[in-house]
């Protein structure tokens, strides 16, 4: 294993002085290391990836989790290739994308049909029209601190600095026009009584309730989507499950499967596009009906098109992905060996003197820095989102990388990772300011 502590090359910080000129902010989207941990991604094998300077780093940010196989694993490359070699893109119906179509729906209870897009952000985006196609009315309520993407109704109330009184969003980025506020409502998660009492408030104006049923690093209560699936059939709004991240990950089936709750709706994306730009709006024949180009002038039609809506590169990435995960055993291997990194940093944590604690499920979670429980955005608000980010430099540092708040599992990470891990959290948490230790 070559050495994460040794220096960076002359040559990678040119780059790294490059990217800041001509990418803002040096970064391709909202996060950016310290700059004493930022680094350029030479390449990827397994669980590990590799920087310009030679550094190694076993690897939890994972793409941002469609890589839960590993960088470049043999039957990707291999599907990708050879789909390369009978062209990358069509704008046209092909084998592989009819194929993963049957995939996911034999995989996902609540899908019959499927709308390809390129994006997360797309699926959910779609979703939403069609839950608002289906209803014909305009508003739709999320959770304070759930990601939907970069649309401007998912961007509401994710990461509010100074959150509102519920329902009333705040928006998460500058551009969206003020508008839009006026048909997102606001709930705070696992609380089945706000729900209820904004659904019944706005049942008459309610299109539907879009949440991920895995919250960022937040498990749903026991009941509680439960809860949303009754409350949303009571009133006669849509449920929309976010599986962006839960897809294909916390079972084959994704959070449908693993909470055993139903919803109208589902979005889809990374792992299903293994690692290739894809994802997909999932549901009822009759739900996804208004996507048919013959429902055009006719009744309700949704227009949706993408120029590389249903590429097969991506399709066959996807299904190479899916069909490993299909083997016997994986989802055992994958929750046990998270459950270990799990077990082993919550107990470093506890005994760090820092108030830290471990927060997910199995394939995602993270250090959280507070000693009280984690329920919801606010109660995650109240951790200390510094000594988070100088827990991922430290780490970084010591050839362990990943999001700011979020760590990500893969097939390839086995018992030497588990332990180097380890070692690495455990050093990284002693390097950590004392001021702020539990008292
Ligand atoms: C739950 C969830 N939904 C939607 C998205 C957006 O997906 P994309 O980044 O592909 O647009 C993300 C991205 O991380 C996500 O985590």
């Amino acid at each position: 294993m070559s050495d994460p502590t040794r220096s960076r090359s002359s040559e990678e910080s040119n780059l790294l002085e490059r990217a800041r000129r001509r990418l803002p902010g040096g970064v391709l989207g909202t996060s950016r290391y310290a700059d004493e941990a930022a680094f350029v991604v030479k390449h990827g094998k397994g669980s590990k990836i590799y920087d310009v300077s030679g550094r190694e780093y076993i690897d939890y940010v994972l793409a941002s989790g469609p890589l839960i196989l590993g960088h470049a694993h043999p039957a990707v490359v291999a599907a990708v290739r050879a789909q390369l070699e009978g062209g990358s893109t069509y704008f046209m119906v092909n084998e592989p994308i009819i194929d993963l179509a049957e995939e996911i729906c034999r995989a996902v209870p609540c899908a019959e049909q499927v709308r390809f897009t390129s994006t997360g952000s797309e699926a959910t985006f779609f979703s939403l029209r069609v839950a608002r196609t289906a209803r014909q009315r305009d508003k739709i309520l999320k959770f304070e601190g759930g990601y939907h993407g970069a649309h401007d109704y998912a961007m509401m109330s994710s990461s509010p600095r100074s959150p509102k009184a519920f329902p009333a969003p705040v928006p998460d980025s500058s551009g969206i026009p003020h508008a839009i506020e006026a048909d997102v409502l606001i709930a705070p998660y696992n609380d089945l009584a706000t729900v209820e009492g904004i659904v019944a408030t706005h049942a008459d104006e309610l299109a539907a309730v879009i949440v991920e049923p895995f919250q960022r690093l937040i498990p749903p209560q026991p009941g509680f989507l439960q809860g949303l699936r009754e409350i949303t059939r009571r009133h006669g709004v849509l449920l929309v499950f976010d599986e962006v991240v839960t897809g294909f990950r916390l079972a084959y089936g994704g959070a449908q499967q693993y909470y055993g709750v139903v919803p109208d709706i589902a979005c889809v994306g990374k792992i299903v596009g293994g690692g290739f730009p894809l994802a997909a709006v999932c549901a009822s024949a009759e739900l996804m009906t208004p996507f048919d180009p013959g429902q055009d002038g006719k009744g309700d039609f949704i227009s949706q098109s993408g120029t590389l809506n249903g590429n097969p590169i991506a399709a066959v990435a996807g299904l190479a992905t899916l069909a490993e995960l299909r083997k016997p055993g994986v989802y055992e291997t994958l929750h046990a060996t998270g459950r270990r990194l799990m077990a082993g940093l919550d107990a470093l944590a506890r005994r760090s003197g820092l108030p830290a604690q471990v927060v997910g499920e199995p394939l995602v979670f993270d250090i959280v820095f507070t000693d009280e429980p984690i329920t919801d955005y606010r109660s995650l608000q109240k951790s200390d989102g510094a000594l988070a980010r100088a827990f991922t430099t430290e780490l970084i540092k010591r050839g362990v990388v990943k999001n700011t708040q979020k760590m990500y599992l893969s097939l390839m990470h086995g018992e030497s990772d588990v332990a180097a891990t380890l070692t690495a959290a455990e050093d990284a948490l002693k390097a950590l300011p004392k001021s702020r230790a539990r008292r």
